[in-house]
């Protein structure tokens, strides 16, 4: 028979309790009651540790130093305990635990009867290591996720783990690469690279608008910009010349007739020179004959669209027109379901300012599960993310977070994190998290796998890289004072 961990004392309810305890237990350790003939699983969210004769009104370390000279100075461990449900329906009891009822460890087969299921290995239970965890991937993808943490945490290691994990399946992950840091990572099935390459003729008009650069306010400029649009798409269609050329066209034409008044006319050049800009500023991404981009993606594949050299505006266009048209596509069955990775969710969604992003974002977050779309948001600043779309996911991989705004933000899109587990957020180390919501059977604080294939990401080696120029630099020495020397013993 195993010796109980501790036993229940004081008020208990069918969610909480206390009990104390024969051995430290350690926080986020998993222990089973056994009560009225079941047993129930529950997690230590908190741990105190007193004396009754040491208590907490004694004001002088000499009282102190006293008591602890006489024999027997009792300590107690006290901890409480959230009750997550009987061991084998994970069903809430509906009785509180009476006091006096035992308290076990739980041990490594029931843990891994909960968590070994599921069909992505995330990592081991921070207080089990013994114990794999698994998600499901189904409820990942149909209830989105969120992966919040400062940076460095380990939030690109843990979508690299994800990522690896569904191509396994051989599953369509999408990543909107911000920083080029996916592009060369070995992921099993490989990497297809996704250069954003837009072809203007395929971008809405509200899209163009946006990279044109139009103020809100200049509304003739706008009207003929969407003139020039119009028309210029219909000529698109039936001839071999590019978009923004047919524009400037039909443009300089309205400019040189002698009809229009000279105030319009000073718009009509406004709209001229904001195309050309437009034209000069992202002519190495514009491409008449560019194919369309989720006609690239493919099954088996870790898509990566490469935004590493573009400007947010532009990362915004490309990133709104995939989502756009994967929703449009997957509604006509014409592509494999998706999980889109947003990294950098902050830019891309904000919570207090409009983006051709956040639209779509928050779209999919909505209606993304009728059409077998997933969105995973990544984010360290969880406070600028909009709230509307991080409240849509219903799953949550939640690593170091110190701010406390940030933490609060959290908690009230995701119900589902207590005020205990929120207050570890701050001492989680590096690769640890607290994953939350139906992907997994019940929260755990997780250590997540280190990604085996390498990422281009990670933290920068700062002193290396000083070495590396030092050297450099020792050697062109080198080179200068033999050439000098050569020189010298040409001359004598
Ligand atoms: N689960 C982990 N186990 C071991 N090392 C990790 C883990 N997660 C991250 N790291 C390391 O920490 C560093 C930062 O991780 P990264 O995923 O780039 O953080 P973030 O994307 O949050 O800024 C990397 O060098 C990475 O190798
Ligand atoms: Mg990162």
């Amino acid at each position: 028979m195993v010796e109980p961990l501790g036993v229940c004392v004081g008020e208990g309810s069918p969610s909480h309790v206390s009990f104390v305890a024969r051995s430290m237990p350690r926080l986020g350790e998993y222990v089973v009651l056994h009560f009225d003939g079941m047993r129930v699983l529950g997690m230590v969210e908190s741990i105190t540790r007193g004396s009754i004769s040491i208590s907490g009104d004694i004001l002088s370390p000499e009282v102190v130093e006293r008591i602890l000279s006489f024999e027997g100075q009792e300590e107690y461990i006290k901890a409480e305990v959230r009750l997550l449900g009987e061991v084998d329906s994970l069903t809430m009891p509906r009785v509180p635990p009476p006091p006096g009822a035992r308290v076990y460890r739980a041990d490594a087969e029931t843990l891994r009867g909960i968590f070994g299921r599921g069909d992505i290995k995330l990592g081991k239970l921070l207080s089990h290591p013994d114990v794999e965890v698994y998600i499901d991937a189904n409820r990942m993808i149909t209830r989105h996720l969120a992966i919040l943490a400062i940076t460095g945490a380990g939030k690109s290691n843990t979508v690299s783990v994800i990522v690896d994990g569904i191509l396994k399946l051989k599953g369509m992950p999408v990543i909107f690469d911000m920083h080029s840091e996916y592009v060369n990572a070995e992921f099993s099935g490989g990497v297809k690279r996704i250069l954003p390459r837009l072809n203007p003729a395929y971008l809405l008009y509200g899209e163009l608008k946006r990279l044109v650069n139009i103020d809100e306010k200049a509304f003739i400029q706008e009207r003929y910009l969407r003139e020039a649009h119009t028309r210029a798409m219909e000529r698109v269609r039936s001839s071999s010349s590019g978009l923004i050329d047919e524009m400037l066209a039909y443009l300089e034409e309205i400019y040189s007739s002698d009809s229009i008044a000279s105030n319009e006319k000073n718009s009509v050049s406004g709209v001229i020179g904001k195309l050309m800009d437009f034209r000069e500023k992202y002519g190495d991404i514009l491409d008449e004959h560019a194919p369309e981009l989720v006609e690239q993606f493919e099954l088996g594949m870790a898509n990566v669209v490469d935004l590493g050299n573009v400007d947010e505006d532009y990362a915004d266009v490309i990133v709104s027109h995939v989502l756009r048209k994967l929703l449009h596509r997957r509604k006509l069955r014409q592509l494999p379901p998706a999980f889109c990775i947003l990294e950098e969710a902050h830019i891309l969604a904000p919570a207090h300012r409009p983006t051709l992003s956040k639209y779509w974002i928050d779209r999919i977050a909505r209606e993304g599960r009728k059409f077998g779309i997933g969105l995973c948001l990544v984010s360290q600043r969880p406070k600028s993310l909009d709230p509307n779309s991080l409240s849509q996911a219903n799953n949550a991989i939640i690593m170091r977070l110190v701010e406390p705004s940030d933490q609060r933000h959290v908690q009230q899109a995701s119900e589902r994190l207590s005020d205990d587990l929120l207050a570890q957020l701050s001492s989680l180390n590096i690769g640890e998290a607290v994953v939350l919501g139906l992907m997994t059977r019940l929260p755990a604080l997780v250590k997540i796998d280190r990604f085996k294939g390498k990422l281009s990401g990670g933290d920068p080696d700062i002193i290396g890289e000083w070495k590396e120029r030092r050297r450099e630099a020792e050697e062109a020495l080198k080179r200068a004072q033999e050439e000098v020397e050569e020189l010298y013993s040409g001359m004598e």
